[in-house]
């Protein structure tokens, strides 16, 4: 079916939030463009502010003028502000949302509810949404993180929300999952046969993943402070790039073949125990330092004075799986907030030549990897070595890369915000960009276990200068293993 005969209507609890003006709304403003919303389709945002729709209506161009790069097209907006409109409803009011139901022309639709608010909201909305029957089927709810702060939250969350909302039904966003090259990694593992077979420990020496950011904590202090990058960047957009570049071939590409796959990677994470943290995790908090010519503050400063902190805004760590396609192979992890650019990779290093017959000119052969670049120059490089060309009896081989840029070979295509992706996948219901409850708990299952042993252990907090690659430690962890991390 095309996209925009899917009938359906939109509601988003948290209309003057932070995600909403941020995200959702210019990201349906570019679906409205495109000519992906359907004619019909209503998109109602929901607070408690006191506002009618004229109000609303300010309230969405202002956003999309603030976070867009470009300028609102009369001919779009006059078609995207028809759909609008605003409910004035107190989500821990239950009858209030009577109110809501009552704005549907037809409430038997599909409903597409988005949670743009904090996970303790969740079961007032739900149970809210359920007093009024909009949570029957065909209604579909779409939450995002954070899920939980640990496996026990983590489920008491999803109990709630399964009391009224079947799993088919719940959609949660890891924004990750929308980026276009994390997308690529199926097609490019799974359809390219010169990768397909020899992605295993026969082959791969190790693996790196990195996100790095140049910002700092910015406007979520207080969130961050209570969650550090562990739970904010680890439990959720870092392992699910780890199961998707490690996960076997699913039977096909519907949503659960997918991530029965990724779950299966999950269970042969190898816990973190009581002993090995020390060696295997760095964790790091950003002091005062340099980005691009700029004086950045430290993020004790960045929280406030007078705060003591030792919420890590680096952590760097050394991850096995304990199943027979990887048994062996180190995957080092590391994302950090001020460091000196903000780049996503995965880097693939294969293992060395047993036997080097170029040794006479060539001591070592340097290790044939491939960098995926996930976002910012996004692409990917395969490093092979070659020979100079010359009349030298003896062999010269170099360094050289095969290049593949996203923007230099589809010119004429855009690369489209993971949130416009996803908004659209939510409304079509493949689920495949979005997470299963056994993922989100498995995954916190993993992170309580670095989270207890890093807490009895006392894991060290190195300072980091803004603007470098994180503590001197990460650079060490890995080397012990003998390598270093790639220049991003
Ligand atoms: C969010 C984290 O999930 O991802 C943020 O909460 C982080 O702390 C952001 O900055 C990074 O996303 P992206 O798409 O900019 O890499």
């Amino acid at each position: 079916m095309k996209d925009m005969n899917i009938i359906c209507d939109l509601v988003i609890f948290g209309a003057k939030g932070d995600l909403a003006r941020r995200k959702l709304l210019p990201s349906l403003y570019q679906l409205e463009k495109i000519n992906k919303l359907s004619k019909n389709m209503r998109i109602i945002g929901v607070g408690r502010a006191n506002w009618d729709k004229k109000n609303y209506l300010a309230i969405v161009r202002d956003s999309l003028k603030t976070f867009m790069n470009e300028k609102i097209e009369d001919s779009v907006w006059n078609v995207f502000s028809l759909r609008l409109d605003f409910c004035n409803l107190d989500v821990n009011d239950t009858h209030s949302f009577l109110k809501l139901k009552k704005m549907f022309y037809q409430p038997n639709n599909l409903i597409i509810n988005y949670f743009a608010m904090p996970p303790n909201t969740f079961s007032a909305i739900c149970k809210g949404l359920g007093e009024v029957h909009l949570n029957l089927e065909p209604a579909r709810i779409v939450i995002e993180k954070p899920l939980g702060t640990s496996l026990k939250t983590s489920k008491k969350i999803n109990d709630e929300i399964s009391k009224y909302f079947k799993e088919h039904q719940i959609f949660r966003i890891d924004h990750y999952l929308g980026k276009e090259t994390i997308l690529n990694l199926l097609a490019f593992r799974f359809s390219n046969s010169l990768f397909y077979y020899n992605w295993n420990n026969n082959f791969i020496d190790h693996v790196q993943i990195t996100i790095a950011e140049e910002i700092g904590v910015e406007g979520r202090k207080e969130y961050f402070n209570s969650t550090g990058q562990i739970r904010d960047m680890v439990q959720n957009h870092l392992l699910q790039i780890l199961t998707i570049i490690t996960m076997s071939q699913p039977i096909s590409l519907n949503s659960n073949n997918i991530q029965d796959e990724k779950v299966k990677i999950l269970k042969a994470l190898r816990p973190f125990n009581t002993y090995d943290t020390c060696k295997k995790i760095v964790l790091g908090q950003y002091s005062s330092g340099i980005i691009n010519g700029n004086k950045l503050p430290s993020y004790l400063d960045d929280i406030g004075k007078n705060i003591h902190s030792n919420t890590e805004t680096f952590v760097s760590m050394k991850v096995n799986i304990d199943n027979k396609q990887w048994y062996g192979v180190p995957f080092y992890l590391r994302t950090g907030k001020r460091l000196p650019k903000k780049c996503s990779e995965i880097v693939i290093f294969f293992k060395d030549i047993p036997i080097n017959i170029f040794n006479n000119c060539h001591y070592d052969l340097p290790k044939n990897k491939i960098t995926i670049f996930l976002q910012h120059k996004e692409g990917i490089k395969i490093q092979i070595l070659n020979k100079v060309p010359g009349l030298e009896s003896s062999y010269n081989l170099d360094i050289t890369n095969l290049n593949f840029n996203y923007s230099q070979h589809f010119k004429q295509l855009k690369l489209f915000d993971a949130y416009e992706r996803l908004l659209l996948e939510s409304i079509r219901g493949n689920r495949s960009l979005f997470v299963r409850r056994d993922e989100v708990e498995l995954a916190w299952n993993w992170i309580d276990s670095i989270l207890n042993s890093i807490n009895f252990q006392k894991n060290p907090l190195y300072l980091y200068p803004s603007g470098t690659w994180g503590p001197n430690s990460s650079h060490e962890m890995i080397k012990k293993d003998g390598y270093k991390w790639n220049k991003c």
